[in-house]
């Protein structure tokens, strides 16, 4: 923000939760400028309110929250955050992985309750990490740094996406498969494609029917990509094993939903790029794209580039 207010008159919503739709839609009339959170819904209407607008800079890599053909449209020029975030959300992919299989949450939760009476043989066995099959759902830079991983685990790794990449392939040793081979082979599935329509629900009934009984299912991509409630009887019905999702369908997850009854399943509350170091250097670049916006140039990671390209 010290970056953003020495280069412009900057309006913040200081609140803990986000702006109402009508105080965001009330503010905006004579803004050049917007500064957005992934919680922000940033659509054509309320373009429309702030005719002066020329650039959005998302504090996130993902922007789903923005409708960027309607940004497009208006010649709205629009930022995120990729790349600093990628290792610091795959080491929490992993952390969530290897806290399912090895039912981390559930052992807490045993020992803070008093009910750690002595050592078994059959207490909270959980599964191996190393040497399973681990199916990745969308092969982007999270993807890969997952792969990553999963490969100092000496796992099996397969991957599905809608655009093959021979290269990644053979420099991670991973091997392209269609999603539902993967569904069916896979011991882990983590998801890391975008939210769009096509991805929507990718992720439900039939997915849950095709995976392995053991299967464990973790999502720090966007909550809609799976098909909350379809989980929530798969789980229930030990068709999978185990899911484990720091996003979810709606954000936040009511603590009264029907999936914070079973015990297989962990819950984090979006976290994934939550460290300092990213959140920091996320916060730097959502001001560099702010201010490049708004004089007119390219910002450094621009979504929608056509709008400032000449000819
Ligand atoms: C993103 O950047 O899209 C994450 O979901 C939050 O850091």
């Amino acid at each position: 923000m010290d970056r953003v207010n020495s280069f412009c008159d900057a309006k913040t919503w200081d609140g803990p939760l986000p702006p109402p739709r009508d105080v965001l839609m009330e503010n905006v009339a004579n803004i050049e400028g917007l500064l957005s959170l992934l919680t922000d819904k940033i659509d054509a209407e309320l373009m429309d309110k702030a005719p002066k607008l020329k650039v959005i800079s998302n504090y996130a890599v993902g922007f789903d929250n923005i409708d960027i053909p309607a940004a497009t449209k208006r010649g709205i020029i629009v930022g995120n955050t990729p790349g600093v975030l990628t290792e610091t959300t795959a080491d929490l992919a992993f952390t969530l992985l290897m806290a399912a299989a090895r039912r981390i949450v559930e052992g807490d939760k045993e020992v803070r309750a008093g009910r750690w009476k002595t050592w078994g043989p059959m207490t909270l066995l959980g599964q191996d990490v190393h040497g399973a099959t681990l199916g990745i759902v969308g092969l982007g830079r999270i993807g890969a740094a997952v792969a990553q991983r999963a490969k100092g685990f000496g796992m099996k790794i397969l991957y599905y996406d809608i655009i093959r990449n021979e290269k990644v392939e053979k420099e991670l040793g991973i091997q392209y498969t269609d999603l539902n081979n993967l569904l069916s082979q896979s011991d882990f599935i983590t998801i890391h494609t975008n939210l769009t329509k096509e991805t929507h629900h990718l992720i439900g009934a039939k997915q849950f029917e095709i995976m392995k009984r053991t299967g464990i299912l973790v999502n720090t991509s966007r909550g809609p990509i799976v098909d909350n409630m379809a989980l929530y009887e798969a789980l229930r019905n030990k068709k999978i094993a185990y899911a484990a999702l720091d996003v979810t369908e709606p954000e936040p997850l009511p603590a009264e939903h029907p999936l914070l009854t079973l015990d297989n399943v962990i819950v984090v509350p979006h976290i994934a790029s939550a460290s300092v170091a990213s959140r920091t250097k996320m916060g730097l670049m959502a001001a560099d794209n702010l201010i490049a916006g708004l004089k007119g140039e390219m910002p450094p990671n621009p979504v929608n580039p056509e709008v400032l390209k000449k000819g």
